[in-house]
């Protein structure tokens, strides 16, 4: 269960730059809850996971992770419960350590006690969880992920922010600099892990088609606000272009061709 209550974000306070990121942004994502967050450039959908993993601090507001106010938690605990997933498939690991470091790194955070404690034993569970990747990363334990492509380093990088269980899954365009190909790959195992695991996940997206059919619950940010919210039957009969529609209708005429936002 992640709450963002009455949460602000400012840059550059108190001098001519100030920005407002988030204004006032409160929401309440279930346990298991899986929610697509789409929004145009700059609305605030990085910031508002920045102030989750307590990469920024809020200028005002309270986040609530599992009950407890974890608002003044530094980001390296709260890294403990929060996977995050970013663009750059870069990004999630360390390309000079070898697979198995990198996922050894990784099981030192979230639901340890979950985990075997003696190394021998970890070992084969990880490469349990890397044959389930379907990618043969469980033949390239000893290689250096620098040696990977983009969409296994991706996988891994969701493998590992996704296998200790945390508390609320990040993922900021995860998908949106591999190919076609891979991106579906990602997907699905973003699916295998959300469900498999009931992970509580955040997913930000700008493909149309991927918000309207993943995830349970479908947030729109404009302008560092919620502008909507629609879960259940609503979500579940959203079409694509159901949902271009009420982007262009909180875009305004500004934004916002057909095949801008189908691309
Ligand atoms: N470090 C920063 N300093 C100043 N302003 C920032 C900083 N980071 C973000 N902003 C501003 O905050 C606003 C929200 O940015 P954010 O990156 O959260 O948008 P976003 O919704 O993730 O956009 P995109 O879809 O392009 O990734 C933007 O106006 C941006 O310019
Ligand atoms: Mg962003």
């Amino acid at each position: 269960m992640i709450a963002l209550e009455s949460l602000s974000v400012l840059f550059n306070p108190g001098t001519p730059d100030e920005r407002a990121a988030i204004k006032d942004l409160s929401i309440s994502v279930p346990r298991g809850q899986w929610v697509s967050l789409i929004g145009s450039n700059g609305a605030g959908k990085t910031t508002l996971f920045n102030a989750i993993a307590g990469s920024v601090s809020p200028a005002a507001g309270r986040v609530i992770i599992d009950g407890l106010d974890r608002s003044r938690d530094a980001e390296y605990l709260r890294a403990r419960f929060v996977g995050r997933v970013r663009q750059d498939p870069g990004g999630g690991t360390a390309p000079d350590m070898t697979v198995m470091d990198n996922l050894a790194l990784a099981s030192r955070k979230g639901a340890r006690r979950l985990l075997p404690a003696k190394p021998r034993a970890l070992k084969l569970l990880l490469k349990e969880r890397l044959a389930e990747l379907g990618m043969g990363l469980e033949e390239r334990c000893d290689e250096n992920v620098s040696r990977l492509s983009g969409g296994q380093r991706q996988a891994l990088a969701l493998l590992m922010a996704a296998f200790t269980k945390p508390a609320v899954l990040l993922l900021d365009e995860h998908t949106a600099a591999l190919d076609p190909r891979n991106a579906d790959i990602v997907m699905e195992l973003t699916r295998r892990f959300v469900r498999g695991y009931g992970l509580t996940a955040m997913m930000v997206t700008h493909d149309m088609r991927r918000a309207a059919a993943e995830g349970d619950r479908l947030i729109m940010m404009h302008e560092g606000q919620i502008v909507a919210d629609l879960s259940g039957q609503e979500k579940k009969g959203l079409s694509v272009e159901g949902l271009v529609r009420l982007f262009k209708e909180v875009r305004g005429h500004e934004y916002a061709e057909d095949r801008d936002l189908l691309s």
